[in-house]
This record gives structure tokens, C-alpha cells and sequence, in this order.
């Protein structure tokens, strides 16, 4: 500016030109043009140069390339998903078939052929939600014992993950939708022996090698003799006592967690599916998914599985 501006130092000695004799304009036009260009040729030199020095300021200062970058937000599958794939997996890898049934049942599967007739009292626990046309939402995975043993011949070993439904009231411990993992496994000499060996390998895998099974004796109409599959409680190692001594909420003071129910298929139910008790038979079971995940992840309320708060489900990834 205070050189080179409109009223700067070379402009004045310019405008001074017209003073000057009419020979001595020129040569002092020349003088001063090639002083202005020196001027501007010296200036986009100093300009480029602390153009550079900024960037490179800039490169060794704000762009640390060793600095550790910000996390990724990296989702990750739901405890439910994951509790599902790996109950299901370790069946997979033992060479049983995953099959899909409906979430949409006839009453013959989901009650008769499964030995629960119209006046047995079983059925009133598990009424469920119905349909104008007579079906229901079917109230366990079980009806895929039958619909798979009516096509195929034994020997057969299948799992079946999906959803089922009951007019429960949410609660701490209930859902009207939960996830079952069934399983079914149908050969000539299969024994309870078989079923104990799977379910404990499956709870070992998923759930850590110290852990134990214990096989409840009870009653389900579709298998003889039945039991409940109860798996050690995480809460308190199996003791009922916290390590702080307290009484294991978790449990109720047993030490055990029931995660499922289990049995050697009814000869009924063979029979129905075609196939003969004499010859064959086979053990079933079916367990809780939110029952494995929430002795998994130690939690007292199943509710947490289904509010999907993503901080909650972030600290159970
Ligand atoms: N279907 C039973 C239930 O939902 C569980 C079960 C499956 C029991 C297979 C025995 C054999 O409670």
C-alpha cells in the first residue's frame, strides 16, 4: 500500500513525470516501470514463500499422523441374536439341521399331535392369541417336532430357533414374545443319557466350562419321562450366596437358573408322526432365550432385552 497503492510512494514519483522535460520522460518511465515490476516480482515471492512456511507450520503441527484417531461407532448384534446363534450354532456344529417353522399354527400342531387334547388342562396355561380362521400364534416351537418327523424318516437331529407367543403379562421375568431354541433328535437307542450329554455341552459352550446342568424331574404332555433343564446360577457360582454373603437375588437363594424344559419324545407323539415307539426314539427340548441371555449377561429383569436402549445394549455387546 504504502508503496505500490493508488496514493502510494511510486504512484506520486509517477504523476511527478509530467514535470519532467518531454526527452526525459522515458527514460524515467522505464526506470520507474521496471522499479514496480522489481516491487511485485520481490512481493509474490515473499507471498508464495509464507504461503509454504504456513502449510508446512501446519503439516508439523495440527496433523499429527501417529495421533490416535476416534473410535469407530461400530454396532454389534443384539444379546438376543447372539445368545440364539450361539445356542443354535453349537447344534449346527454337531451336524443337526436348522428348520424354520411358522409363528402361524393350527391347533394340531401346536396342541394335538403334541398329545394336548381340546379338555387337557396344559392348554389353558398356554391359550394364546387366536385368529378368526382357528389358528394361533403358537405358544412354543414344538409343533416342528411333528410337521418335521411327518417328512422326514428317522434318524433325524434338528434345531429349530424362533419365536413364540403366550398371554403373559410383561413382567420382570415374562414377555408375550420370547425366543425358544427347540431341539429334537430321533433314532433307534436314543437315550435321556443323549440329551443330558448335548445340553450340557451346549451350556458349557455358551455359557462357560464350570458350568452345570441338572435335569429337574416334571411334566410335559408330548414327552415321557419330562424334565427341566436348570443351569447354574451366575449370580452366585451355584452357591445362593452372593460373594458379599448375601442371599443370590438372582436365583432366589437355589443356585440354579431353569432355562428350558426337556424330555424323551411320548410315544403318542412318535406314533402321530408316523414313526414306531418299538423302533425308534428320541429326546426334545426346549429352551428360553432370553433365559440364556439373561444368565449370560447376569440380569434381573428381561425387560432391558426388549427397551433396545442402545447404552444399555452397548454394555452387553
Ligand atoms: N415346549 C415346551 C415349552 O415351551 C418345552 C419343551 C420342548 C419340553 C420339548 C419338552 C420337550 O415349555
Amino acid at each position: 500500500m504504502r508503496f505500490l497503492g493508488r496514493s502510494g510512494e511510486l504512484t506520486a514519483v509517477r504523476r511527478s513525470i509530467g514535470t519532467l522535460s518531454p526527452q526525459e520522460r522515458p527514460s524515467a518511465g522505464k526506470v520507474i516501470n521496471d522499479a514496480v515490476a522489481g516491487f511485485e516480482a520481490q512481493l509474490e515471492t515473499k507471498a508464495a514463500q509464507l504461503r509454504s512456511d504456513a502449510l508446512e507450520a501446519q503439516l508439523h503441527t495440527a496433523i499429527d499422523v501417529t495421533f490416535p484417531a476416534p473410535p469407530a461407532r461400530i454396532g454389534s448384534l443384539h444379546p438376543l441374536r447372539r445368545a440364539m446363534e450361539d445356542a443354535c450354532g453349537y447344534f449346527e456344529r454337531r451336524g443337526f439341521a436348522v428348520v424354520l417353522g411358522n409363528e402361524m399354527e393350527t391347533e394340531y400342531y401346536n396342541f394335538d399331535a403334541l398329545n394336548i387334547p381340546p379338555d387337557h388342562p396344559a392348554r389353558e396355561s398356554l391359550d394364546s392369541f387366536y385368529f378368526a380362521n382357528g389358528m394361533l400364534l403358537r405358544t412354543h416351537t414344538s409343533p416342528m417336532q411333528i410337521r418335521t418327523m411327518k417328512v422326514h424318516a428317522s434318524p433325524i437331529a434338528i434345531v429349530v430357533p424362533g419365536k413364540a407367543y403366550r398371554r403373559d403379562a410383561f413382567d420382570a421375568r415374562h414377555s408375550p414374545m420370547f425366543g425358544q431354541l427347540e431341539g429334537l433328535m430321533v433314532a433307534p437307542g436314543i437315550h435321556m443319557g443323549h440329551l443330558k450329554a448335548m445340553l450340557t455341552g451346549m451350556c458349557r459352550e455358551v455359557f462357560g466350562p464350570n458350568q452345570a446342568v441338572r435335569f429337574r424331574p416334571s411334566f410335559f404332555p408330548f414327552t415321557e419321562p419330562s424334565a427341566e433343564v436348570d443351569t447354574t446360577c451366575p449370580g452366585c457360582g451355584g452357591s445362593g450366596t452372593r460373594a458379599n454373603g448375601e442371599h443370590c437375588k438372582t436365583c432366589g437363594g437355589s443356585g440354579w437358573i431353569e432355562i428350558g424344559g426337556s424330555g424323551m419324545v411320548h410315544p403318542d407323539v412318535l406314533r402321530e408322526a408316523g414313526y414306531d415307539p418299538e423302533l425308534v426314539s428320541g429326546w426334545a427340548f426346549g429352551c428360553g432365550i432370553e433365559r440364556i441371555a439373561m444368565v449370560r449377561h447376569e440380569l434381573d429383569d428381561i425387560r432391558v432385552l426388549f427397551e433396545n436402549d442402545p447404552k444399555m445394549l452397548a454394555q452387553l455387546a
